[in-house]
């Protein structure tokens, strides 16, 4: 059975696209089988490991029943992904039938046993897609950056991810907050970290030991639609998501 991991936060920029990637990316370099599902009609995931998206099957395809996992899977030179395209922003609108929840879930049971990680980028929003990730989902990961910003509407993130407990997947697990685009040297960093341990606490959960340290060319590696270990092997963000990867293995995941 793959590990289902769900990277999200509600808010835009957090680096969850960037996280999501690296993560996948990792667990592969690692010998691990990994499938990216891109569940953003931003479609940045797919961009980033050189999907096709126009004339393509996408997740909107699979969400609506029309195409089968199998059919959808791209198998790039980078990773296995499900691309998505901006088609998919309209589901909220268009799926309202009972059991909407759990339309990926069912898609992905097919899959489950090919795969040692499945890891989901999900929008900056709180909708039926982010929903239908969090119903799937064995843990969730949530990128935030060292900003007071960042500390509001993660209570809203919570009480979603209570509900879908509550009603949608009981075994959900927030494994932890991980700090984006940080710099250890600035004092106002360090006071948000405190915060953030204390919001931490307050959803039952802790921020990563490995934070993820700002770097100007991990931008340069998405625009150029590389593998980051391959082409930016030296870089200090990219160093950190290494690390990050060996944490969530040690942690169990
Ligand atoms: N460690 C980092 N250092 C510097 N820039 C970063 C870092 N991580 C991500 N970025 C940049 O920050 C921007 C936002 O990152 P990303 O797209 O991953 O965020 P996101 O949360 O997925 O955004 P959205 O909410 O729009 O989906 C991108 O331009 C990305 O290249
Ligand atoms: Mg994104």
């Amino acid at each position: 059975m793959a590990k289902t991991i769900c990277v999200t936060n509600q808010k835009g920029g957090v680096a969850k696209t960037t996280t999501s990637n690296a993560i996948g990316l990792g667990f592969k370099k690692k010998g691990y089988k990994v499938l990216l599902i891109d569940l953003d009609p931003q479609g940045n995931l797919s961009f980033s490991v050189k999907a096709e998206v126009d004339e393509s099957a996408t997740i909107y395809d699979v969400l609506k029943g029309d195409v089968s996992v199998h059919d959808a899977i791209q198998k790039t030179e980078i990773i296995d992904i499900i691309p998505s395209n901006i088609i998919l922003s309209g589901v909220d609108l268009e799926f309202t039938h009972t059991g909407r929840e759990f339309l990926l879930k069912e898609a992905l049971s097919s899959v489950q046993n090919e795969y040692d990680y499945i890891v989901i980028d999900t929008p900056p929003s709180l909708n039926i897609l982010t929903i239908n990730a969090f119903a799937v989902a064995d843990c969730i990961i949530i990128p935030m950056l060292a900003d007071i910003f960042s500390l509001q509407g993660i209570t809203q993130l919570y009480e979603t991810i209570t509900r879908v407990k509550k009603y949608c997947n009981p075994a959900i697990k927030i494994e932890g907050i991980l700090l984006t685009r940080y710099n250890p040297r600035l004092i106002l960093s360090s006071e948000i970290r405190e915060t953030a341990e204390m919001i931490a606490q307050q959803l039952g959960t802790t921020i990563f030991d490995t934070y993820i340290r700002a770097s100007v060319s991990i931008q340069e590696v998405h625009t150029q639609q590389e593998d980051m270990y391959k082409y930016a092997s030296r870089n200090n963000a990219v160093k950190d998501y290494m690390n990050f990867v060996k944490e969530l293995i040690t942690r169990g995941i």
